[in-house]
């Protein structure tokens, strides 16, 4: 079995390669131009998993070097497509270096999926496709409301072009929206290392945790939620990380193409607030946080049914709040002490 992971070095990507190696005799190769991550993660993950991952580190928006990547790999049994740009707030400023980088990244894995006859594809999607949701919890079949952001845009469009292609494809696809994923691998050793500011909840808390960043902010302390703070289903990723695995070995026993979406999350919301509360716990010490403005693009509250993703893979979140709170942590604190 070869597997391609787009965005090897990146959060989930690593992580999912760590999860695949621990648990799979798999082959695994890696596309990755480190546009939001360091090379060092591969030093990590080889030392944690006593393999060399062979890395290209080639721009997926680029067809002519990613098709080279595609030779010298060899046939390939299955890609997960992770590489792309993930911060709302930057989608807003930014709207244009979104839908190139993620939209014209997917459309060429998939020529290469076309050319190359991959069989199996796990793309990277989100929670952020179903917007300002009325319903809770939300499911796959939940009407999707207006895009919040054009990151969550290239989110709906990467869905459906991925729905138009596997019309016409003989690659069997799978969109899984994750929910937020937070925590780090069990080892200290990996974990989310924004390179610019960080924008998600976790690494802000903990680098203002560690002094790195002078202040701290709560996003709206007003929405109609139970207290104030917006609502997220936080999800651990090494919980993600073994979803990928179970969706691969899913799609791989289908015998028809396919296309499918899969929510994953623990189906539980928990606040900003409460999530502080819970770093606070684990780490023995309160946080000097202060109350800012809403953020353009954030939603209320959102949190999955994720039934489906137990029925068809099998899969039940294994990690709690506390889990995922500790392993940033210990994560953080590694990294402030070795760089
Ligand atoms: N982390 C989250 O909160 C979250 C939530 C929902 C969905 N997602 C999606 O999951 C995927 C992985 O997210 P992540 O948190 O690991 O992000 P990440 O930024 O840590 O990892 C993405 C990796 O892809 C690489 N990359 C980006 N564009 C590239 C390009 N054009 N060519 C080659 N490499 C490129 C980056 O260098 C990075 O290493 C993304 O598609 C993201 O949109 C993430």
């Amino acid at each position: 079995m070869k597997v391609l992971i787009t965005g090897g070095a990146g959060y989930i990507g690593s992580h999912t390669i760590i999860e695949i190696l621990e648990s799979r005799e798999w082959e695994i190769y890696s596309i990755d131009n480190f546009c939001n991550s360091e090379e060092k993660t591969f030093d990590r993950i080889n030392r944690i998993t006593n393999s060399n991952i062979k890395n290209f580190p080639v721009d997926v928006c680029d067809l002519a070097q990613l098709q080279d990547a595609f030779t010298k790999i060899g046939k390939i049994d299955g890609v997960i497509h992770f590489a792309a740009l993930k911060a709302v707030g930057e989608s807003v400023d930014e709207p244009l270096l979104y839908y190139h980088n993620n939209i014209e990244g997917l459309v060429n894995i998939l020529k290469c999926c076309e050319q190359f006859n991959v069989p199996n594809l796990i793309f990277s999607s989100s929670c952020s496709i179903y917007g300002n949701v009325d319903q809770l919890p939300v499911s796959e079949s939940t009407p999707m409301a207006r895009a919040e952001s054009p990151y969550a845009s290239t989110k709906v469009m990467g869905e459906e072009i991925i729905e138009h292609f596997s019309k016409v494809s003989a690659t069997k696809c799978t969109c899984l929206r994750y929910f937020n994923p937070v925590g780090a691998h069990n080892s200290g050793l990996i974990g989310e290392n924004p390179i610019n500011k960080p924008n998600n909840l976790i690494p802000v808390i903990t680098q203002f945790a560690s002094g790195i960043i002078p202040e701290m902010y709560v996003h709206g302390t007003d929405y109609d939620t139970r207290d104030g703070s917006c609502i997220r289903d936080y999800i651990h990723v090494s919980d993600i990380a073994r979803a990928h695995v179970m969706a691969l070995e899913y799609s791989m026993k289908q015998n028809k193409t396919f296309i499918d979406h899969i929510n994953l999350g623990t189906g539980e919301g928990v606040s900003v607030l409460e999530a502080i509360i819970a770093f606070e716990k684990v780490a023995g010490f309160k946080l000097n946080y202060k109350i800012g403005p809403k953020r353009a693009g954030d939603v209320k509250s959102i949190y999955s049914d994720p039934k489906k993703a137990k029925d068809l893979l099998g899969w039940v979140p294994k990690l709690g709040i506390e889990e995922m709170m500790a392993s940033s942590w210990k994560w953080q604190q590694n990294l402030n002490n070795n760089g």
